[in-house]
């Protein structure tokens, strides 16, 4: 190939590639399969090394995967200092922040703020010459940071090189540094955490935690393993100087166009009523948001007025971090008890004289494990800290008093199963203590708790408390026995109506088509999340060709290491397991087949009303979603097709006045090929 059109080819491909690493890690909606991306990137690795010396190998998509161990950090020096904020903690000291801007300004006109989530993550600083990622490092001192470009370069999220937006003021800066939060989102965190237990380690003791623990590894190859995200914020030294943006917002939006992501919770305020509604607002809405935040902020939004007002004290007196209230309790331990869970991991778990922390009341926290009870030094009659991030389970910080009956020794997690009584065990490098019996009852409690849970066949009505009793009851003692229950079988259980009784069973019945990604997931496989069980669905498209991989087949994916690979086949080869394959297929349990690549719905926006008969809603926007499609709440111009059940409402109306296509249930399933006859389903196994 001619170097001219050699290079050209680079720049195209790297393009594609980054484009499909949006659409698989931002939008979680791929386009292509894993071996179509694979040859892409193939292509482009080869392409590169030819002719390394003359391209610029640094904005590559090539670059993301990780490089070799780092002896140490160096520290860098921030082109312009990273300031931190200065903090209100009511809405008093919000409005005295208000009233010292407008004393400063010296005016009585309302001042125009941007609120934006405070986000719990790690600050970072990211350094662009001509639009290329060339440095990144953390916060330091706020003069001196630590430099994580190799760290920072495996975050998909991260712009290795920015897009151009020369219509506005935000034409590419020479050189720029911008900031922002590096985080892990709460359910990519509950998924890391629980690998982190099944393989033995210690979990992070919150998100903030693992994306700090993330961020320092020195080798790369760990980092670019783990689920990093972040949102940009703030601009440092920038040359020329983008006096061109006369506020925030502005350069907010320049920062989205430039391809950073910006949190969409970001607003406009006219003035501190606003805003003050803003925190209140985030305030309520922080527990449902997919991430941690700990307060919002409020920054001046002209950027004329910010360098009026200057800086004191390393704080902008622009911008103040609005926190909010404490999340930490004090109370006393009345009892350690030990719980088993899935994978035969024993989790010691307190349970404490109840406290409300944050508006909710908290008498469990869980110890981790050994370590951690020695780390922190815990007996039961202690008095402690416990503390409540978000829905993360609540946890000891440490202890303030131990009582002096408590004072002799330490919890100790007992040697013996207190479930089955079988000998427990501390593998070599592991944190964790397991029961070593495979049959443990509470091992096969927990898995099927977790082949029912949202994330895995997902059944409406069958809680915790209702599985235990069926389990105690004998009626159930794998997942598959669930299918065979019967409406007279269910009647001895407490609290079993004949109205629940049906419900529960109808339940039953209509998760028996389950997407093939949340059937894999609900199987438990070891190492095999929701990510990982998707990746496979995707990947592998039916359930026969899952089930007869070789770890040859599976070791080429990408996300599938030799652990994973190891625990699939290893999984599929135990009788046990395919005996209750065979048991779920005999039930008429069917996985749908998944669709490798995005079909005829890519792009086209949905709105679901009425009352759905023949399946759930969440069930319709899977569908849509595997198809390409998406879910909106609201009617507009840009809805593609309304689904209407029995009794819509006002949404059928409008889409009649908007000329927006109806379809009825059968309709939609005819659409999206999901119709009886032609509906796929996952192989001959099932
Ligand atoms: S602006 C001078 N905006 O909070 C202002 N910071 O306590 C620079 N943070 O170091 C920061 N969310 O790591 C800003 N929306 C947000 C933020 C945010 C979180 C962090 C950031 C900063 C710390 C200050």
């Amino acid at each position: 190939m001619e170097e001219k059109t050699a290079i050209k080819r680079i720049e195209e491909l790297r393009d594609l590639i980054n484009y499909h690493n949006r659409r698989y890690y931002q939008l979680d909606d791929p386009e292509i399969s894993d071996p179509e991306y694979d040859h892409l990137m193939r292509e482009l690795i080869a392409l590169e090394n030819q002719y390394a010396g003359h391209i610029d190998i640094n904005a590559s998509p090539t670059q993301r995967v990780g490089a070799a161990p780092l002896e140490k950090f160096d520290s860098v020096p921030h082109l312009s200092p990273m300031l931190s904020l200065a903090n209100a903690f009511s809405e008093e000291e919000i409005l005295s922040f208000n009233e010292r801007i407008k004393r400063l300004l010296d005016t009585q006109e309302d001042v125009s703020y941007v609120v934006e989530p405070k986000l719990d993550g790690i600050g970072v600083n990211l350094v662009y010459e001509k639009g290329i990622l060339k440095s990144g490092s953390t916060r330091g001192d706020g003069a001196i940071g630590e430099d994580i470009t190799q760290n920072l370069r495996t975050i998909h999220a991260i712009p290795l090189k920015m897009k151009s937006a020369p219509a506005i003021a935000g034409a590419i800066p020479d050189l720029i540094e911008i900031r922002g939060e590096v985080y892990i989102g709460t359910d990519a965190f509950k998924e890391l955490n629980g690998q982190r237990i099944a393989d033995g380690n210690n979990p992070f003791a919150n998100p903030r935690n693992a994306a700090a623990g993330s961020l320092r590894q020195l080798d790369s190859r760990i980092t670019a393993k783990r689920p990093l995200a972040i949102f940009c914020y703030a601009m440092g030294f920038a040359d020329p100087d983008l006096s061109g943006f006369r506020t925030h917002w502005e350069f907010l939006q320049a920062l989205a166009v430039w391809g950073f992501p910006v949190n969409p919770h970001i607003r406009r305020a006219e003035n501190t009523e606003e805003c003050i509604a803003y925190h209140r607002e985030m305030t309520a809405r922080r527990e449902t948001l997919p991430y941690e935040i700990d307060g919002t902020v409020i920054k001046v939004d002209s950027i004329d007025i910010r360098s009026r007002l200057g800086t004191v004290s390393r704080s902008p007196r622009w911008a103040i971090a609005c926190k909010f209230a404490a999340t930490q309790a004090i109370t006393t331990i009345e009892d350690i008890v030990i719980q088993v869970g899935r994978t035969g991991v024993l989790t010691p778990v307190a349970e404490m004289k109840p406290v409300r922390i944050a508006g909710v009341m908290v008498s469990r926290a869980t110890l981790h494990n050994q370590d951690e009870i020695n780390k922190k030094s815990i007996h039961i009659g202690d008095t402690v800290i416990v503390q409540r991030a978000g829905d993360v389970i609540p946890e000891i910080v440490r202890t303030i008093g131990t009582s002096a009956e408590s004072s002799e020794s330490l919890f100790r997690i007992p040697d013996t199963c207190p479930v089955c009584g079988s000998r427990v065990i501390r593998l070599k490098d592991e944190a964790a203590h397991r029961c070593i019996n495979i049959d443990c009852p509470a091992q096969i409690r927990e898995n099927i708790k977790h082949f029912v849970s949202r994330g895995g066949m997902d059944i409406e009505g069958l809680g915790e408390k209702l599985i235990s009793q069926m389990f105690e009851h004998g009626i159930i003692s794998d997942p598959a026995d669930l299918y065979y229950l019967t409406k007279d079988g269910l009647a001895n259980l407490e609290r079993m109506g004949d109205v629940s009784a049906r419900n529960l069973l109808s339940s039953l019945e209509k998760s028996k088509t389950p997407p093939l990604e949340k059937f894999i997931f609900a199987l438990g496989i070891r190492h095999t999340g929701e990510h990982v069980s998707k990746v496979l669905a995707r990947r592998f498209g039916t359930l026969d060709n899952i089930v007869n991989a070789s770890e040859e087949d599976l070791l080429p994916v990408k996300e599938i290491g030799p652990e994973i690979a190891g625990s699939i086949t290893t999984f599929f080869r135990e009788p046990s397991n395919l005996r209750t394959l065979e048991k779920l297929k005999k039930a008429g349990v069917k996985p749908v087949e998944s669709h490798t690549v995005s079909g005829g719905l890519s792009g086209k926006t949905f709105v679901l009303t009425g009352t759905l008969q023949k399946f759930s809603r969440n069930r319709a926007k899977e569908i849509i979603e595997s198809l390409g499609g998406n879910v909106s709440s609201s009617v507009t111009k840009s809805t593609d097709y309304v689904v209407v059940g029995t009794s819509p409402g006002s949404k059928l109306d409008k889409a009649r006045r908007l000329d927006i296509l109806v379809l009825d249930e059968e309709e939609f399933l005819e659409i999206t090929g999901q119709g009886t006859e032609n509906q796929k389903s996952g192989g001959n196994l099932l």
